[in-house]
């Protein structure tokens, strides 16, 4: 037994210092299991059945021919499926969307929509009887015309009021020497991320056990546990490498199915989605269209800004995509309005995706307000300075740091800013017209409740529990540097655990509060740990645990605007003969708070430069009138930025620590992807003199454009 220290009085810097993944190894090898290839024994397999109408109801389930096919065990319908409880608000504020709980009525609400699970004793299995299953329907029109001028729009709260209002809006646009009047649009667009949804489901010993990839296991066991109205102890939901989230893993129809078939047949079994069907059962990020009206005194000085946003949801959840909250904070004017509007089609529920609202919400403001530097004629980055707000422009909360300024200055700097010709049109290198373009970014810093518990060992190691999920942040080394750090301690010394609600509530992995929230708590319980411990004192065979929880301490952090900032920078070519957009270089510089590991954090902020990149120009789920569906679901037919589409990006941040968090934290998740379309997109006027305000900026649109106004 060796002796409990925790190190010298003085931290040991870990947080700060780059560090690679502490899972890096069993990622790159292989070693690292992913939910869908998990050993289980005895396991089944499902398989979804997704509807070919777009709206209607189910009249028929030909079970019979399938269920005397090779390996087939069980059909699960609307007709045969256990009932599930789904009026309740769960951990997130929010009712579940209707989409995962599968099979509780005929009703056919989009394409796409789950009626059956088929299990077999393998995946093919499964798949040959689901593909061969005869569903009959009663169809009936539908509407998934999406569009800024239908009458049944209606404001909608979401998280957030749909709407602000303070002065005459009329009255100073009137007054206005600029006025800035357009229509922004954005498309349906996905989450793609690399691992499709998985999960299997057992029933051992009473408990039920759910290996998952979610972006919380806490949440996705407290919806599980209300939907099947089961005891929370009885249910373990184990999520331990996550390809990717973005917003999309949450509770769907496979973890639901996948418990519903293990309850029914009494033996393990596995969902796995495949690619087409996550383009119509695990959310997207919806279509908008945004109108903005800007007005400005003749020093660019805001005294007008009204921002109406609308999106669709579906009939069965309402979703909201706030697009016009980013003005909230951003700018201010003498008369402020923005609103929220929804419109409810026969389209799959759209969800949470990387920085919902901000991120096409940030594409039409600050396109918006690149159009009324050129008509001021002043520069845009000035534009911005002259607007920046003493206070939340609506709220008329002190900001905890705004650091804004400081990036675009930075940024400037870095980009070289300063030798820019303001002109668009006059760069030209062969057939490239040659722009640049910037604009600015945020994201709310927020923190959920967490608990965590570390325990000093005897061998003079230390164990981190905490239900966190990385889903390829970087969490679970953040928490690693975090933690040795409050311990003291080399990193070497700390193994982190993560992604099991056995370890106690925590919160998500989501909306850039992860790492926050649970860094606050692993500090708390590791600094209380490291108290109680007395050098050269002995550690008991079961270890020393300390646990905490944050629910009481988070609310240091109400009463002031707390948001991460940043300014992007973009260099755009455009080929006018051909309409071929390509970006040269991004830059982005963050204030996003104390950055835990500059090496992931980095990685983190380029890959949401990429997302813009891939919203400016690539990004376009297309839905076909007749049949309700998407052309192209898959990754095929949807383009995503990859390699060749991405230059060289560089990001970095200017020193912003959070005075109220114990780590000095904000968060990265999410404001790497705001207002980098609108850099990119302002940065073609730049090159071309044509402003592009629908996304992406195809070769099509560019060409339709015409000839350059230069
Ligand atoms: Mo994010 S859209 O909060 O996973």
């Amino acid at each position: 037994m060796t002796t409990a220290t925790t190190g010298a009085a003085t931290p040991t810097g870990a947080v700060g210092t780059a560090h690679t993944r502490v899972e890096g190894r069993d990622k790159v090898t292989g070693a690292a299991r992913y939910a869908g290839e998990i050993p289980f024994a005895g396991l089944a397999h499902g398989w979804l059945v997704l509807s070919t109408v777009a709206r209607g109801r189910v009249l028929s389930v030909g079970t019979g021919p399938v269920l005397g096919m090779p390996g087939v065990l069980t059909v699960l319908h609307h007709g045969n499926a256990p009932r599930l409880t789904t009026d309740y608000v769960g951990m997130l504020g929010v009712p579940p969307d209707p989409t995962a709980a599968v099979f509780q009525n005929d009703r056919v609400p989009h394409a796409g929509w789950p009626v059956a699970l088929v299990v077999a004793e393998t995946p093919e299995q499964a798949r040959e009887a689901a593909e061969a299953l005869v569903v009959t329907y009663e169809q009936e029109p539908h509407d998934i015309a999406f569009s800024g001028t239908r009458p049944d729009t209606y404001p909608a709260d979401g998280h957030m009021p749909a709407l602000t209002e303070k002065g005459d809006v009329e009255a100073e646009l009137a007054a206005s020497a600029h006025v800035v009047d357009e229509e922004y649009t954005t498309p349906e667009e996905h989450h793609g991320m690399m691992e499709p949804h998985a999960a299997s489901a057992r029933w051992d010993g009473g408990r039920l056990e759910v290996v998952d990839s979610n972006q919380g296991t806490t949440w996705v066991a407290d919806e599980i546990v209300r939907m099947f109205s089961l005891d929370a102890s009885a249910v373990r939901v184990r999520s331990e490498h996550v390809g990717g989230g973005f917003g999309s893993k949450g509770l769907r129809a496979h973890q639901v199915s996948a418990v519903m078939a293990a309850t029914v047949l009494q033996r393990p079994v596995r969902v796995v989605l495949t690619r087409r069907q996550m383009f119509s059962l695990t959310g997207y990020r919806s279509p908008t269209t945004q109108r903005i009206r800007l007005g400005a005194d003749p020093g660019g000085r805001l005294r007008a800004l009204d921002h109406r946003s609308l999106n669709q949801t579906s009939t069965v959840w309402e979703f909201v995509e706030p697009g016009a909250g980013v003005a909230r904070i951003m700018y201010d004017a003498d008369a402020h309005r923005t609103e929220n509007r929804v419109v409810r089609l026969d389209v799959p529920s759209p969800t949470w995706m990387r920085a919902p609202g901000e991120a096409p919400g940030s594409f039409a403001v600050e396109a918006a307000l690149d159009e009324l530097a050129e008509k001021c004629g002043i520069d845009p980055i000035e534009l911005r300075l002259r607007n920046e707000p003493e206070r939340g422009p609506v709220s008329g909360l002190p900001f905890a740091g705004r650091n804004l300024a400081a990036c675009f200055r930075e940024g400037a700097r870095r980009f070289g800013w300063a030798d820019r010709d303001p002109r668009p049109g006059v760069r030209r290198e062969g057939r490239w017209l040659l722009g640049t373009g910037t604009a600015a970014a945020s994201f709310p810093a927020g923190a959920l409740p967490s608990t965590a518990a570390v325990t000093a060992e005897p061998d003079g190691t230390f164990t981190v529990r905490i239900a966190a999920a990385d889903i390829g942040t970087g969490a679970r080394t953040a928490l690693t540097l975090v933690a040795a750090d409050a311990l003291r301690v080399p990193t070497e010394r700390v193994r982190v655990r993560i992604g099991d609600s056995d370890f106690g509530p925590a919160g998500i992995a989501g909306g850039s509060m992860g790492t926050r929230s649970w860094a606050w708590a692993v500090t708390a319980a590791a600094g209380e740990l490291r108290e109680r411990l007395v050098p050269g004192g002995t550690v008991p065979p079961e270890g020393i645990t300390v646990r905490s929880d944050t629910t009481a301490a988070l609310g240091a952090l109400t009463q002031r605007e707390r948001h991460s900032y940043g300014a992007q920078f973009a260099e755009a070519a455009v080929d006018v003969t051909t309409g071929e957009v390509r970006v040269r270089r991004m830059l982005g510089i963050f204030a996003a708070g104390r950055i835990v590991n500059p090496l992931t954090a980095r990685s983190q902020l380029v890959g949401g430069m990429t997302w813009g990149i891939s919203m400016a120009l690539h990004e376009e789920a297309v839905r076909d009138g007749a049949s309700g569906g998407l052309y192209g679901g898959d990754l095929a037919g949807y383009h995503v930025a990859s390699h060749a589409d991405v230059p060289a990006i560089e990001a970095d941040w200017v020193d912003d620590p959070d005075p109220d968090d114990p780590v000095g934290i904000k968060g990265i998740g999410e404001v790497g992807i705001v207002g980098a379309a609108a850099a990119v997109a302002n940065a073609v006027w730049h090159a071309t003199g044509v402003r592009h305000r629908s996304l992406p900026i195809r070769p099509d649109r560019v060409l339709r454009a015409g000839e350059p106004r230069v």
